[in-house]
C-alpha cells in the first residue's frame, strides 16, 4: 500500500504561520510524523507540497496507478478550486481531505469545500494529528475494499 500526502499553498510556512490557528509543528515535522506512522502501518508514503494549483493537479494526475490513496490538504484551494476537485474526481484514487483547523468553526468562506464532494471523507480540527487519522482512515477504507 502506498499513499501520497499532498499539501497546498502556504502550508510550507507551517509552524511560523498563524501558530494560534495552525499550531507550532512545521510541515517537515508533519511529513516525518506521517512517514513514521506509515511505517508502523506497514505502508509507504510520499509527500509533496506546492503553492501552485497546476502543480497539485499534475501530482493528482500522476497518482493514478501509482498510489492507493491520497491525503490532501489543499489549503485555500479547498474553497475555490473546481479544477482540483475535478482532478480528484478524474483519477479514481480514494482521497481523504485534511485540515489542521476546524474550517466549520471559522469564516463562512471556509465552510464550503469543493473537495468534500469528491473525497471519501474530511478530517479537520485535530491539527497535525489529522494527517495520522487520515492515514488510518485510508488504510481501513482500503482494507474494506480488499
Ligand atoms: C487549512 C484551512 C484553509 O481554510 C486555509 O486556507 C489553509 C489551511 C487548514 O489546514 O486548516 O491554508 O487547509
Amino acid at each position: 500500500t502506498s499513499l501520497l500526502i499532498l499539501n497546498g499553498p502556504n502550508l510550507n510556512l507551517l509552524g511560523k504561520r498563524q501558530p494560534e490557528v495552525y499550531g507550532h509543528t512545521s510541515l517537515a515535522d508533519i511529513e516525518d510524523l506521517c512517514r513514521r506512522h506509515a511505517k508502523i502501518c506497514d505502508i509507504s508514503c510520499d509527500v509533496f507540497q506546492s503553492n501552485h494549483e497546476g502543480a497539485l493537479i499534475d501530482r493528482i494526475h500522476a497518482a493514478r496507478d501509482a498510489y492507493d490513496g491520497i491525503i490532501l490538504n489543499a489549503g485555500a484551494y479547498t474553497h475555490t478550486s473546481v479544477a482540483i476537485m475535478d482532478a480528484v474526481a478524474s483519477v479514481d484514487v480514494p482521497t481523504v481531505e485534511v485540515h489542521l483547523s476546524n474550517i466549520h468553526a471559522r469564516e463562512a468562506f471556509r465552510h464550503q469545500s469543493y473537495l468534500a464532494r469528491v473525497a471519501i471523507g474530511q478530517i479537520c480540527g485535530f491539527g497535525a494529528q489529522g494527517y495520522l487519522l487520515a492515514i488510518d482512515a485510508l488504510v481501513a477504507h482500503l482494507d474494506r475494499k480488499a
